[in-house]
């Protein structure tokens, strides 16, 4: 009896290892590095506070930022994302027949590698690939009707841990992870800063009126909609490789292309670095 119950353990150990592949761990020594770093600078907060951004390293910002998020200005956008995710292509199919699991899940199902295409993909691009397969027009992923369904799958991911897998032994795919460190890291533009010059080195203190964000957390309430953007009609919302070209131009560098290579893997990286985090659900940002 004993050596059968044991026969079954190891299968199932087995098929869960085969189902969800091992984290490198080159990676996960790069994630408890990040991590740490940040729980030692702001002592006394935990993971999951990092995802008040700047917000959470002043008290009169919190304040600010819990009055707005009583009556949330971008309540009719994400349900106007809820509607578009929802309503069926003119074929008759929809969003979510092309992913697999609730639509609660796939916030963090993304990015992900994909072996089919050799890799990574993010959920914005995989939603403009399924409307793609079905037939539909394209759709920019910046802002606009793609960023509200974002929005929408964000919302209803609230809860759900962040969990990047960059497989352990898959040198391709660890290749792609470096290349997004790189551009993390990788001073640019004429002021000649690096993202991490600005998010972890100088994190907690103010710039020109603003108090930067810590890089840990930056993903867990993507897209944003943003005070800024929302000046313009019908705008508002921003998805994350939005913001990167935002920040780009901010050290006078030239934005990446949305969706390419140096801008997912960017993502890829940016990600996985908040492993562990729960997505706080959309939110305000100035
Ligand atoms: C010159 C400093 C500077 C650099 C360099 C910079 N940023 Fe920013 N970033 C800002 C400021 C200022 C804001 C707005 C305040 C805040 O949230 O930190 C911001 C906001 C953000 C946000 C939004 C955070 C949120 O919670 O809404 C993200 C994400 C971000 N930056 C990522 C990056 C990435 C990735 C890079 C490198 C490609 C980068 N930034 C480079 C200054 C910078």
């Amino acid at each position: 009896m004993k050596k059968l119950i044991a026969t079954f353990a190891t299968a199932a150990l087995l098929s869960t290892a085969a189902m969800s592949a091992q984290q490198s761990t080159e990676v996960q020594a790069d994630i408890d590095a990040f991590q740490n770093h940040f729980l030692k600078a702001f002592p006394g907060k935990s993971l999951n506070d990092f995802a008040d951004g700047p917000y959470a390293m002043s008290e009169d910002k919190m304040m600010q930022f819990e009055a707005v998020m009583e009556m949330p200005p971008f309540e009719d956008l994400v349900n106007k994302g809820e509607k578009l995710w929802k309503t069926p292509f003119a074929n008759g199919k929809t969003y979510s027949s092309c992913f697999s699991g609730s639509d609660e899940t796939l916030r963090v199902q993304f990015p992900h590698w994909s072996d089919k295409k050799g890799k990574f993909v993010t959920l914005e691009q995989s939603i403009v690939d399924c409307r793609k397969a079905n037939g539909e027009k394209k759709m920019g992923t910046g802002k606009g009707k793609l960023a509200y369904m974002s929005a929408y799958l964000t919302t209803i991911a609230e809860g759900q841990k962040i969990s990047v897998i960059v497989p352990n032994g898959n040198a391709k795919a660890l290749a792609a992870y470096n290349q997004g460190k790189k551009e993390f890291y990788a001073k640019r533009g004429q002021l000649n800063l690096s993202c991490a010059n600005c998010h972890v080195d100088a994190a907690g203190q103010r710039v020109r009126g603003n108090t930067l964000s810590p890089a840990l957390g930056h993903i867990t309430h993507f897209p944003v909609w943003r005070g800024k953007w929302a000046k313009k009609k019908g705008d508002g919302f921003g998805t994350i490789q939005r913001r990167y070209g935002g920040c780009n131009k901010q050290v006078r560098a030239k934005p990446r292309k949305r969706q390419k290579a140096q801008y997912t893997n960017l993502e890829v990286f940016h990600t996985a670095m908040s492993n562990g985090m729960k997505i706080s659900g959309t939110a305000y940002r100035e």
